[in-house]
């Protein structure tokens, strides 16, 4: 008799495909992109640096790490056909539902940069320059802030302040948001990540790809939860509350957003380092007010839950502290991912296969058909 083959819910711990882009140790709570750990690249690296390796597979000299900044500079500029796409848009959309659709619409006016292919890397310097942009560009207009001037000459760190603030930012600033980038670069076959991959397995472009990716990221269960992480801080208020809050919301069954995750059984190695930046950034601006909440936050949900933080639970109280609105964070988290995505779009092109999985059936079969006057 042929066996009936189990359903993987969420395909947890199916492994669909071979990559060297990036390693999860779910159980030691380790992460390297490409062999190197995430803690030496958030210590002594930059984010331009790490994009760069996860395209090419190793670390820049100094002249490629000049060359990729000048062009990643030089490629920050919308086409006046986005601009005036983003003019039309309403002002009160999320700024993802902004950027997927600034991406899908610069295919239509950058198609050799789209092609699916090697060249594909054109594309995918493109998008991650501009991802910026298209925000800074939407961000200020909704705010009635006339349009920044693209600065070529500043970090992705740096551009990602200069598009979405007016006040200059310290080095401390866009260095804490140079750590965020690297951190949130790649994580293997997250659901964006494979969203994207899929996309790419059917050969089609790159830029279809990252839309595909974005429209994915967007979800609370996957990029969205900092951003209700802060809600939730708004809500609890102060630290005498946060048990009587999150006993409460455990009761209703609710998800307490910034804990657990599908692959890491112990701390996500990026909680553990935006935990320190949430510090360092609260000390410097003389407010740990949400620092405190979340050191109190982790606790009561251990105790209750015994789960740990993921990359999402310091990842809001950074940027709150860098003056970024809650709705970007997750647009923030995609400036840092389309990185990793195209990195993965680049490897899925060079050894493709369709995606393309199998269901289990459990409907019912040889129903007679029934003309649409005898249906009831
Ligand atoms: N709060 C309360 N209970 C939780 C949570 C949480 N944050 N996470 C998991 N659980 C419980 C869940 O209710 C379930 O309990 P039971 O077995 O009693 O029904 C059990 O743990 C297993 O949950 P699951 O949904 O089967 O686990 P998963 O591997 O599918 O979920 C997750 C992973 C990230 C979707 C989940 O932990 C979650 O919803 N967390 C909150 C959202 C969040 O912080 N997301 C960011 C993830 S990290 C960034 C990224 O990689 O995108």
């Amino acid at each position: 008799m042929e066996s009936v083959p189990t359903v993987q819910a969420g395909l947890e711990d199916v492994v669909a495909l071979e990559s060297k882009i990036c390693f999860i140790d779910g159980r030691g709570g380790r992460l390297l992109y490409q062999g190197y750990d995430i803690r030496e690249l958030a210590e002594r690296s930059t984010f331009e640096e790490v994009a760069y390796l996860l395209w090419y597979g190793r670390l820049p000299t100094e002249r490629q790490l000049a060359d990729l900044r000048t062009r990643l500079g030089a490629l920050r500029a919308l086409p006046p056909g986005v601009v005036d796409i983003l003019d039309r848009i309403p002002r009160d959309c999320h700024p993802m539902d902004v950027l997927r659709t600034a991406v899908s619409a610069l295919a239509l006016f950058e198609p050799s940069e789209s092609r699916p292919g090697a060249s594909s890397i054109g594309g995918a310097l493109r998008l991650t320059a501009v991802l910026p942009t298209v925000l800074g560009y939407y961000h200020r207009r909704r705010m009635g802030l006339p349009p920044v001037t693209v600065d070529p000459g500043v970090s992705h760190a740096g551009w990602i302040l200069a598009a979405l603030r007016d006040a200059p930012a310290s080095e401390l600033e866009v260095r804490a948001l140079d750590v965020a980038l690297i951190l949130h670069a790649d994580h293997e076959l997250n659901a964006s990540t494979f969203a994207a991959r899929v996309t790419a397995s059917t050969l089609s472009d790159l830029y279809s790809a990252i839309t595909s990716a974005i429209g994915t990221l967007k979800g609370p269960l996957h990029g969205g939860a900092n951003e209700r992480v802060m809600e939730l801080l708004a809500e609890i208020g102060t630290v005498a509350r946060v048990e009587e809050v999150v006993r409460e919301k455990l009761a209703r069954h609710e998800r307490i957003m910034g804990f657990g995750h599908r692959v890491y059984k112990v701390e996500d190695p990026r909680a553990t380092i935006l935990r320190e930046w949430s510090r360092r950034i609260g000390e410097s601006k003389g407010n740990l007010t949400s620092y405190h909440l979340l050191r109190k936050l982790e606790e009561v949900v251990h105790a209750e839950k015994g789960l740990y933080p993921n990359v999402d639970l310091y990842s809001g109280s950074v940027y709150t502290l860098l003056g970024i609105p809650n709705d970007l964070f997750t647009p923030l988290f995609a400036s840092s991912r389309v990185a990793g995505w195209t990195a993965h779009v680049l490897e899925e092109y060079q050894d493709l296969r369709l995606i393309r999985p199998t269901a289990q059936y459990v409907g019912p079969t040889d129903l007679a058909y029934v003309a649409i006057g005898g249906r009831t």
